[in-house]
């Protein structure tokens, strides 16, 4: 078990709503990544550091079969009171000691610490090893919160589109693009494209904003239908 890392969120997750989300702005955002790889209804969802549940539970209200695993036991818990009623399993596990009876359709990874090293453009491990759990014609889904102010923040490395075009280097069908939320609310179905990518990310230098980078690892046969 990553102790350093769950007590660091354990003492953080004592606030229920520690990253302060909300629906009306986020649900758009998961809509939007669904519609992107064409995820079906009943697709088993696997959420990799999943916090206090909240993607997990957007993805739920798409009729994805959502597991939530996370090494934060104050998160799970919260995560349990707050979604575990709609049938979303959350866990407290390790991804890197994890085992699971079979493959996920989709595995969702967001601002999980995995990536937030200083190697990240170069380490392909942590996606390899997420890869595992993620069925033969599966979709994996990376988003990262970054922004692309010249601020930098003391406590998580903000990459850039390079760095994430270095890091899925190796995945030849890889899309990518960058979404502030608010982009995101204001383009809903256009948000995830190269277009929507340039406007987002001249918002986040402009005005400092975050947003998500987003990597999607898709079923080709799925993309082209
Ligand atoms: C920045 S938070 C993001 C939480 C959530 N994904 C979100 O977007 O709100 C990173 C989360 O990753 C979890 N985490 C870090 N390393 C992990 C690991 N090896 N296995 C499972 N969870 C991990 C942390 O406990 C923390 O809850």
């Amino acid at each position: 078990m990553n102790v350093d890392r769950a007590q660091h969120y354990d003492v953080k997750y004592r606030d229920q709503n520690y990253f302060q989300y909300r629906r009306w702005l986020h649900a758009p955002y998961v809509s939007s990544l669904i519609r992107a790889c064409g995820l079906p209804e009943g697709a088993s969802v696997l959420d990799v550091g999943c916090g206090q549940g909240f993607f997990s539970y957007l993805f739920h209200t798409h009729g994805m079969k959502v597991t939530g695993i996370d090494v934060s036991e104050t998160g799970i818990r919260t995560a349990d009171r707050l979604y575990g009623r709609f049938g979303i399993t959350f866990t407290v596990a390790d991804i890197h000691t994890a085992v699971f009876p079979e493959r996920f359709d989709c595995l969702f990874v967001r601002s999980c610490s995995l990536y937030n090293t200083a190697g990240f453009a170069a380490d392909d491990e942590p996606t390899r090893e997420l890869l595992r759990h993620v069925k033969p014609n599966g979709t994996f889904i990376f988003a990262y919160n970054s922004n692309f102010s010249s601020r930098p923040s003391p406590t998580w490395r903000y990459h850039s589109l390079a760095d994430v075009r270095a890091h899925f280097r190796r995945y030849p069908a890889a899309r990518i693009f960058f979404s502030t939320r608010i982009g995101t609310w204001l383009l809903r179905r256009y948000a995830l494209g190269p277009l929507a990518t340039r406007l987002n990310v001249l918002v986040s230098e402009v005005s400092g904003m975050g947003g998500d980078l987003v990597c999607i690892l898709g079923n080709p046969a799925r993309e082209r239908s």
